[in-house]
């Protein structure tokens, strides 16, 4: 099995990179414009959120065709030199697979509404309950309920995302094996690795039945059949080959879970995301709501995961930002006084964490939440749900306007600020979604902020490359209930790694143990430039500071 505790894995959201034909949406030949960029970064992978043909409900979450290019993005000799020329750089492709729905285009929902009985046998198809109600009551995690009219039948098909995304029928060894050959169709291709789009939810029971929270997630989720499911994936695909690195998207997954789908014995993933911790500035776990973020939460939430993942054998991917999440600086930090600090304080935080890193596109030059004012602005089908509900709620238009400037998946989609000329180098033309107003000071030209982020971002690669101790090292909290500093420790073969991190923009003090003292320490990295370790050690607003104790 490849070594991925080394490396770092780049996420590029294609539509938003860089646009080479004016058309306003990025595309594979920009990505391959952008390569020494990526390079220069010191990045090993680039995982491409999907490029595949798809109505675009749901930007290529809804897939049309599994193994095709939509046009928009490019053409296959576009894919194989990006492959090629990556290669040559050391670098190679992560493809996102959506294999628990499809979209209502894909030519089998199409067969399948048309009476083709094979094709129905692929979707979840339920008749109503004898009083006349849904099939059941579970709700789509993009609002309303999960089930719609499946043409003009009296049946209904499951939808758990947009009801343009129909949820397979994983327990149908037909359709596994159809999407089995579409991930090898990929790997024949040259992909070294693969993202398995919210793959914990594909177990559906045989009989689905009404859930008593009236929101269904415990029925189908981590249900034990997932993980013969991915074992089996595994088998029948990227386990075939000694090279690939595969992650699963787990959505409200456990560190049991967790550890059972990337424990290396298991031969099921090499790792997984998790998203609790991205969600501690849910007021009473709801998303659409604005509330400070619960810093104590954020670090019981990240130790408990650390800790147990690696007592279990598990693995995580550690990360702050993907195309799902708002911008992390502007959510944990404050990116008008302190972007720089913020930036790297948060990137320090993680890319010394156990795990393997995920950079999202910008965040290493501190792009922000672009704080749009008007819906029209947004174009994310979540965003629009919830400012519909938000309204029908009777909240006025600003106070809905700011939960969607906080929340909206929209926040990190923006294009990549690659300059200050017009559209921030990204397009000619008009761009699929608008440019935020500060990229005339944060774009990977600047100058001023974003080439030191940068430059920071790239010394935490080449540290995770050089030391063993940040790859496998062991994890441990120090005084975890400390109100401002997150603290903690790597120890590897006798070295030990101690890192701490200031969330807040005050100053802080935090009183570190005896024993960690009587070492000799040697500063590591920091974001206040070189220090001493001393008892009383008071940190900087959004500081960040590592030493290696010997
Ligand atoms: C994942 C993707 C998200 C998508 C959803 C449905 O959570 O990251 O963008 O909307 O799955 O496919």
């Amino acid at each position: 099995m490849t070594n991925f505790h080394d490396k770092v894995i780049y996420q590029i959201y294609p539509k938003s990179f860089k646009d080479t034909t004016g058309n306003g949406i990025g595309d594979l030949k920009g990505i391959i414009e952008k390569l020494p960029y990526l390079d220069e970064l010191g990045v090993d992978m680039l995982w491409l959120n999907p490029f595949y043909p798809s109505p675009q409900n749901d930007n290529g979450y809804d897939v049309a065709d599994y193994t095709a290019i939509d046009p928009m993005f490019g053409t296959w000799e576009d894919f194989d030199t990006l492959v090629q020329e990556a290669d040559k750089r050391g670098i190679s492709l992560m493809l996102d697979m959506v294999l628990n729905h499809t979209s209502t285009e894909h030519e089998w929902f199409q067969k399948a509404l048309a009476g083709d009985k094979k094709y129905q046998d692929y979707y979840l198809l339920r008749e109503a309950q004898a009083d006349g109600s849904l099939p059941t009551n579970w709700e789509s995690k993009f609002g309303g309920k999960a089930w719609s009219k499946f043409g003009d039948t009296d049946l209904y098909y499951l939808h758990l995302y947009d009801k343009t995304q129909a949820d397979l029928d994983w327990r149908n060894p037909e359709v596994r094996q159809e999407l089995y050959d579409a991930v090898n169709f990929w790997l024949e291709k040259g992909v070294k690795g693969l993202r398995f789009d919210v793959i914990n939810v594909i177990g559906k029971d045989e009989q689905l039945s009404d859930a008593d929270d009236g929101v269904g997630k415990k029925l189908y989720t981590d249900t034990p059949i997932v993980h013969e499911y991915i074992q089996e994936l595994n088998r029948e695909t990227f386990g075939k080959y000694d090279d690939v690195v595969t992650v699963g998207e787990m959505s409200s997954t456990t560190v049991k879970n967790g550890i059972d789908y990337s424990h290396p014995d298991r031969d099921e993933l090499s790792m997984i995301f998790s998203f609790h911790h991205l969600k501690v500035d849910y007021k009473d776990g709801d998303k659409w709501t604005k509330a400070p973020f619960d810093f104590l939460e954020l670090k019981k939430l990240l130790d408990e995961w650390q800790r147990g993942m690696n007592e279990g054998g598990g693995w995580n991917a550690v990360f702050w930002n993907n195309h799902d999440q708002p911008r992390a600086n502007s959510r944990f930090g404050d990116v008008d006084n302190y972007p720089f600090e913020t930036a790297t304080m948060l990137a320090q935080t993680i890319h010394f964490l156990s795990g393997t890193p995920f950079v999202y596109q910008g965040e290493e030059i501190g792009m922000t939440n672009p704080n749009f004012n008007k819906i029209d602005d947004y174009v994310d089908i979540e965003s629009h749900n919830a400012y519909q509900e938000l309204k029908n709620r009777g909240m006025s238009e600003a106070e809905v306007m700011e939960i969607i400037q906080e929340k909206s998946r929209d926040n990190a989609r923006t294009p990549m600020q690659w300059d200050d000329s017009k559209n921030a180098g990204f397009t000619d033309g008009t761009p699929w979604l608008k440019i935020p107003e500060n990229y005339k000071e944060r774009n990977v030209e600047s100058k001023r902020v974003s080439q030191s982020i940068r430059d920071y971002y790239k010394q935490l690669i080449q540290l995770r490359k050089e030391y063993k101790l940040i790859q496998e090292g062991s994890y441990e909290s120090i005084l975890l209930g400390h109100q401002s500093i997150y603290a903690y420790m790597r120890e590897y073969e006798g070295q030990k790694l101690l890192v701490l991190n200031h969330f807040y923009g005050d100053e802080a003090i935090i009183d570190l143990p005896q024993h960690l003292l009587k070492k000799e320490a040697r500063y590591l990295l920091g974001n206040k430039g070189e220090r001493q370790l001393e008892e009383k050690f008071m940190m900087q607003p959004y500081e960040t500071v590592a030493f290696l104790l010997d």
